[in-house]
């Protein structure tokens, strides 16, 4: 959630450090800070609010150095100041950044403050510092000292380490969070996520859980858990600078709706070459593992899991599989009962959500043999720990509501729905084509609905005065109504709250009266009668309903009833098209209330902490 840079340079390294702060400020934005190394000094800046006020001061005291390390954080233990901030350093001579959660900091806190160390924060990082320090006084042996003091944490941390005695070198470590080492000529980088370092290199190593490395000017070294030097590969980043900046969008939650059709061809391209899909799309032993299951969990956190929660009506519906959808911080916890011919679906953008990926972990140790990832960060910690996987091709997601994220893990999903249905014989050949063909024609059905945008502008401008709105939906546009009032309450701050339209009179119809505006989902489908049946309840007690259709739902706006139809059904994929309106709702009216859309209050990308 916090974001961790680092280099080491002939040349200033300042404005390497602060470019890669706001390339990763989406993941945590309480504070900014950073530590260069000036001949035997450490100089550190710390500022709390946006990577901006860290900016100016640096500006201000026109700070540099060749060797730094720069942080930008989404507060844990204790609050967002600038006492809190990192680096956090230890008798002025060693400095540590830190992302993740260490669980024995009391303990160390304790023992640390009995040998004298003095803290000033209430960070769990600043033992981290302290340790490092203690075991340095004894080697003055900068990876020797942090491989001893990582051996004593319990948690999770991704830490970049410099000391005043060693201007040419940076230490880090990882367990648990991510953390990646640049290659560049004649210097070296470290960041917790590749796009940080886009301006400088594309060359990255993937360090993984429990390495220590040590990095200088020329090279760097690289030593595993057990103490011995690993050889992890150099790979070339395919993402492109530019996929990471705003271009002409006002924000990059814009960007990313108008990215969708290219999101999702990007991430069908690979199927849809060919008349038939090949069970290997999902990994080369998919074809035995999808016919060893007679079951599905699918197992995600926040939008991940409405994407989920859709499947599961596909999967039941179409491949004629029995599917659950679970919330991964319940399911990590819960006494389920395990079936090892059951299919662990993991679900996320951005492969590391603590949750999600301690669920896969816990599922596997409670016996289940099976798992799949459908994920659009390739080396990240979920996909490493899934025998079979999918990679979506939304290209980096910067805004932290996820969109492009959500409509590409949907068509994945789809064809693990296809795939299964071929493989139990629910889908012959023929079938096999037409859902082939929908997929192909679904970029540009998104296209057609992204034109929808001065329509929806208008419901925002209703909907910025409201203090809370309901969401409906029926079948597999039920999460998708899930999904609208998440997008709604993340970036707009207005209470919203979604419930399947069959429900309504069992308790949400208490609610509605004339402030209260009912978004309705309202696709040509078996269910729409028995939804509009809904919308009369909702009109009978003076609710104000805002109703997206598809153009044949013989829908008709009336007084108290705003309309916007859909160019077309789109079949089974219509909960993909209609999340695209909802989107745009959420980000206008955010835009209507002048909240920060992309960095939405107490929120980060990549929920890496529990
Ligand atoms: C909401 C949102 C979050 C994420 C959730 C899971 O807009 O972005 O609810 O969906 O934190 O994240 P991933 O998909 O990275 O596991």
């Amino acid at each position: 959630m916090c974001g961790i840079v680092g280099a080491v340079a002939q040349r200033n390294v300042v404005p390497i450090l602060l470019e890669g702060l706001k390339r990763l400020e989406y993941r945590g934005y309480d504070s900014a800070g950073l530590v260069v190394a000036t001949g035997n000094t450490l100089t550190r800046l710390r500022k709390p609010g946006r990577v901006a006020e860290l900016e100016a001061e640096i500006k201000k005291q026109k700070t540099h150095g060749h060797l730094g390390i720069a942080h930008t954080r989404w507060a844990t233990h204790g609050a967002p100041t600038e006492r809190n901030a990192h680096p956090h350093v230890s008798e002025d001579s060693l400095a540590v950044v830190h992302n993740g959660i260490i669980e024995n900091h009391e303990e160390l806190r304790l023992r640390l403050s009995g040998m004298g160390y003095c803290f000033t924060s209430d960070t769990d990082t600043e033992v981290i510092v302290h340790l490092i320090h203690h075991h340095y006084q004894q080697k003055k042996d900068l990876l020797g000292a942090t491989r001893l003091a990582v051996a004593e944490l319990k948690g999770a941390y991704a830490i970049g380490v410099i000391c005043a005695d060693a201007p040419n070198k940076l230490v880090c470590a990882r367990e648990g969070s991510p953390l990646l080492i640049g290659v560049g000529i004649e210097e070296h980088f470290i960041a917790s996520d590749q796009s940080a370092l886009l301006p400088v290199t594309q060359k990255i190593v993937y360090l993984e859980e429990g390495d220590v490395a040590e990095i200088g000017l020329l090279d760097f070294k690289i030593i595993d858990r057990n103490g011995k030097p690993a050889n992890r590969q150099v790979q070339i980043s395919e993402l492109r600078a530019e996929r990471a900046e705003l271009g002409s969008y006002r924000h990059f939650m814009q960007k990313e709706i108008f990215e969708q059709p290219r999101a999702l061809a990007e991430t069908l391209e690979a199927v849809l070459g060919y008349g038939s899909l090949d069970p290997k799309i999902f990994g080369e032993k998919a074809e035995k593992v999808l016919k060893a299951i007679d079951s599905v969990t699918i197992i995600a956190c926040g939008t991940s899991f409405h994407a989920a929660t859709v499947a599961r009506y596909w999967l039941e519906g179409v491949a004629g599989i029995p599917c659950s959808a679970e919330v991964a911080s319940e399911y990590r916890y819960r006494d389920s009962v395990p079936n090892p011919k059951t299919l662990i679906v993991t679900i996320s953008q951005s492969g590391e959500t603590a949750d999600t990926v301690a669920a896969l972990k816990h599922a596997k140790a409670s016996g289940h043999k099976y798992s799949l990832s459908i994920c659009n960060v390739p080396e990240s910690a979920l996909v490493r720990e899934s025998d079979l996987r999918f990679l979506t091709r939304a290209g980096p997601e910067i805004g932290v509501a996820s969109t492009k994220a959500f409509t590409t893990q949907l068509a994945a999903l789809f064809l693990l729905v296809l795939v299964l249905g071929k493989l139990r014989g629910r889908i012959d050949a023929a079938q096999e084509k037409g859902h082939l063909d929908a997929l192909r024609h679904l970029p540009s059905m998104i296209s057609q609905v992204l034109l929808l945008e001065p329509q929806i502008e208008l419901w925002a401008e209703r909907m910025a005065s409201r203090q809370h709105a309901l969401f409906l939906g029926r079948g597999p546009h039920y999460p998708i109504a899930m999904e609208g009032a998440l997008k709604l309450k993340e970036i707009s701050y207005i209470h919203a709250e979604a419930y399947p339209a069959g429900e309504l009179k069992h308790g949400p119809l208490a609610l509605v009266d004339s402030d209260m505006p009912v978004v309705a989902i309202a696709p040509n489908d078996a269910l729409l009668e028995k939804l509009k049946s809904n919308l009369q309840e909702v009109r009978a007690r003076g609710g104000e309903l805002y109703v997206l259709a598809d153009q044949d739902s013989h829908v008709s706006p009336q007084e108290g009833v705003h309309l916007i139809k859909l160019p077309e059904h789109a079949g089974l994929l219509s909960p993909i098209l209609h999340t695209v309106p909802l989107q745009m709702l959420a980000y206008h009216t955010a835009l209507q209330k002048g909240t920060d859309v992309d960095k939405p209050r107490n929120l980060a990308k990549s929920v890496t902490v529990e």
